[in-house]
């Protein structure tokens, strides 16, 4: 996955000036949001969420994946964390609990009232989370130090999984405990992904190194652990054994790793011993980030032909959602109800807003927003004529 221009861009800002003068306000609590719903999740809609500021510096909202009609997202993965050598945790350029995220974690409260599984992400193209001087070390203190990092932000802000997003070499050892430990510290509802390319799920062309075939099994828990025989099956996936710690993949199908402009690479991962229903396919929301775009109207043609043969397949991931077509920055969420019309036509989501949480959502975007240390009260009148998010329009309860 790709870096996107914007983060570049923020790395070079200044801080927020906002860290030191919050207000007083009501907050989100951040609680547990209820799970359970009737909703089946297959086939998935999966989104990451990226880019959380515009070129401008103001935040970008999520609440248009609920608010807007016709989409049906299931899961939404924040990204992408950062674990580097002798560093804190970074979510892109920032600290996770910059105020600069503010919005962000506030709305990713809302999206789980709303029954989207809000996930994170570590790794993507930027090297370091999956080091052997990081995750990947053999050094048990070394691995601790830098878990401990990744733990903490699932419990700050109640990520329900997350995603390995492993583009560089890491020994099959490393994934296996991290996998594990994941597993054994959030429990079996805990929703372990991975982002493999799809070429690597066929032993053709891979960027992590790690075999996922023996990753699968290393991760299958066994009906009974007494019994001491893991019995490895990959093609039965978590829907259908509610055993495995990995739930899905999200297997990249573009950047010359596989493509959906036909079903034969679908095919091939299946046909490598992978259930459909474990497999999401990856796509770009836009040719902008990356390359190997597929657009909707071929997209669909071969979604139906892989449901015509399988029944049902794993699902749709985009990567990823601030510019995704046809609607681009404007109207970003156009990808999201294209795919539902695709994968789950008729299905909804919807959102409870009410006076209190527009209050709380407003407040939150304005300490959210990137003000320029290095510029005058002009750019604080840009930030001001800057379209605004309109919390208050979306009050309905
Ligand atoms: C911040 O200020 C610099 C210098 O004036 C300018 O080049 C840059 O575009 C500004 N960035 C944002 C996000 O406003
Ligand atoms: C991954 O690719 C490398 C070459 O780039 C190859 O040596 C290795 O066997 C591949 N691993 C798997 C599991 O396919
Ligand atoms: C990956 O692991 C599986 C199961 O252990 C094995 O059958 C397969 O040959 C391995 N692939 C490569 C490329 O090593
Ligand atoms: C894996 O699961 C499938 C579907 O339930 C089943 O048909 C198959 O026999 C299982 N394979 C093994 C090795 O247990
Ligand atoms: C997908 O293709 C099928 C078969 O051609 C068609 O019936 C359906 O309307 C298409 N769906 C979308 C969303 O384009
Ligand atoms: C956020 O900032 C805007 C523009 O300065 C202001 O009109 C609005 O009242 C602020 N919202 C809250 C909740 O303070
Ligand atoms: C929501 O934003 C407020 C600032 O308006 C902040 O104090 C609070 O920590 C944020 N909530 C979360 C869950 O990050």
């Amino acid at each position: 996955m790709n870096l996107s221009p914007f983060n570049a861009l923020v790395a070079t800002l200044l801080l927020p000036l906002f860290v030191s003068s919050a207000p007083t306000t009501t907050t989100i609590e951040n609680t547990p949001a209820p799970r359970s719903n009737a909703r089946s999740e297959l086939p998935r809609l999966v989104i990451y969420f990226q880019t959380t500021h515009d070129d401008l510096g103001n935040p970008i909202s999520m609440l248009p994946l609920i608010h807007e009609k016709h989409i049906a997202l299931t899961h939404l993965i924040v990204c992408s964390l950062h674990i580097n050598e002798d560093q804190d945790i970074r979510l892109n350029d920032y600290s996770p609990y910059d105020p600069h995220f503010y919005t962000l974690w506030n709305e990713t409260v809302i999206m789980q009232r709303a029954g989207v599984k809000v996930t994170g992400m570590i790794g993507g193209a930027d090297p370091g989370s999956f080091d052997t001087g990081t995750l990947d070390s053999t050094d048990d203190a070394t691995f601790e130090l830098y878990y401990a990092q990744l733990a903490q932000v699932i419990r700050t802000y109640d990520l329900q999984g997350m995603d390995l997003d492993v583009e560089q070499y890491m020994s099959q050892a490393g994934i296996e405990r991290l996998v594990q430990r994941l597993n054994a510290d959030f429990g079996e509802d805990f929703i372990i992904t991975l982002a493999p390319v799809a070429t690597a799920l066929e032993n053709s062309a891979n960027l992590s190194g790690f075999n996922y075939t023996a990753l699968a099994q290393a991760s299958h828990l066994a009906a009974s652990s007494t019994t001491g025989s893991a019995t490895a099956n990959k093609t039965t996936g978590a829907a259908a054994q509610g055993a495995e710690m990995i739930h899905f993949l999200n297997a990249q199908f573009y950047s010359g790793f596989g493509t959906m402009n036909s079903p034969t690479d679908f095919q091939n991962v299946v046909a490598a011993g992978w259930d459909p229903k474990f497999i999401v396919a990856g796509q770009l929301t836009s040719p902008l980030n990356g390359a190997g775009y597929t657009d909707a109207s071929t997209l669909n043609e071969t979604v139906v032909q892989l449901v015509a043969e399988y029944g049902i397949i794993g699902g749709i991931m985009g990567w990823e959602y601030f510019d995704s077509e046809p609607g681009g920055t404007d109207e970003p969420w156009e990808w999201a109800q294209e795919m539902t019309a695709i994968l789950r036509p008729g299905d909804s989501l919807a959102l409870t807003i009410t006076d209190e949480t527009a209050t709380t959502l407003s407040t939150a975007w304005n300490h959210s927003v990137i003000m320029n240390g290095s510029e005058s009260t002009a750019t604080e009148q840009q930030h001001a004529a800057a379209a605004r998010v309109d919390y208050f329009a979306m009050v309905n309860a």
